[in-house]
């Protein structure tokens, strides 16, 4: 089932050709069109990322070290044991939903590229899913619909630093009473990413990324360290554990201070 969040689009021609500096504001909300941009022409050569293919294949040894930390992560998502109600935001191609769905009671998957979401339901081939397009930045659930366990892939580091304050009081909101948070994320590591993608100061918050046909994006991609991340979520009320893969990967579980779930 796809619902369609995206009646209003965000609208780029309202700056187009605009050659004077855009306050921070409006250069942020440019940056996350061309990020969503980006994805949707992405979608069907996104795994060929995960999968280590193409210009992401690094050789054996890499491949092979790649697939064993991202086992660790799979097997910390199982040990958390996601239950019930599932919001999986910035759900792409599915390597994530397909883990989640043997927990869930009912798993709502929420992304905005049309493109993403076909390969998701594709690889799932279940109705049980709920899809929903929509901007992250302007979606919410129906007022009384909360969830026990939200997820999200690679999405935290996509997020402008000005907008993550605002997106973690959301998370809080959706979440149930004792509801937890996972989320898995990259580590600041040039071997991750493509072969010609240049990996730019660890400070940097917006580099280009490159398709198979060498179109260019810019997209937000924010590497956080460990210690930094968990100090930002306890400043918001948030307690996290986060912790690291050798290499690639950063993953965290966490629940809002005060609703605390029952096995804290
Ligand atoms: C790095 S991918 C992560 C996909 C998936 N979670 C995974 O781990 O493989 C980022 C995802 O965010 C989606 N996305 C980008 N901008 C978005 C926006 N403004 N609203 C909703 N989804 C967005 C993209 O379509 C893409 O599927």
């Amino acid at each position: 089932m796809l619902q369609d969040f995206t009646a209003e689009p965000l609208r780029r021609s309202k700056f187009d050709g605009m050659t004077e500096r855009l306050p921070q504001e409006k250069e942020t909300s440019l940056v996350l069109l061309e990020q969503l941009d980006y994805y949707r022409a992405r979608a069907t050569e996104y795994d060929q990322w995960w999968l280590r293919q193409g210009r992401y294949d690094r050789g054996p040894a890499l491949k092979a070290q790649w697939f064993a930390e991202a086992s660790v992560v799979q097997t910390a998502l199982v040990a958390f044991r996601p239950e019930g109600r599932i919001l999986e935001l910035a759900c792409g191609t599915g390597i994530w939903t397909e883990q989640l769905l043997p927990f869930a009671t009912e798993l709502t998957a929420v992304d905005g590229s049309r493109e993403m979401l076909a390969i998701n339901a594709a690889r799932l081939g279940l109705p049980m899913v709920r899809y929903i397009e929509a901007d992250l930045f302007r979606w919410r659930p129906a007022a009384e619909e909360r969830y026990d366990t939200i997820f999200f892939g690679f999405w935290l580091s996509h997020l402008p630093p000005e907008r993550f304050a605002q997106f973690w009081n959301v998370v809080a909101s959706w979440l149930a009473p004792r509801g937890r948070v996972f989320f898995v994320d990259s580590r600041y590591q040039e071997t991750s990413t493509a072969v010609d993608h240049i990996l730019p100061e660890r400070s940097a918050t917006v580099l280009q990324r490159r398709l198979n046909d060498r179109r260019e994006f810019r997209v937000d991609k924010i590497f956080y360290e460990r210690d930094e991340l968990t100090r930002h979520l306890t400043e918001l009320g948030w307690s996290f554990e986060i912790e690291e893969t050798t290499n690639y990967f950063m993953y965290g579980m966490g629940y809002r201070m005060g609703r605390e779930p029952d096995n804290a």
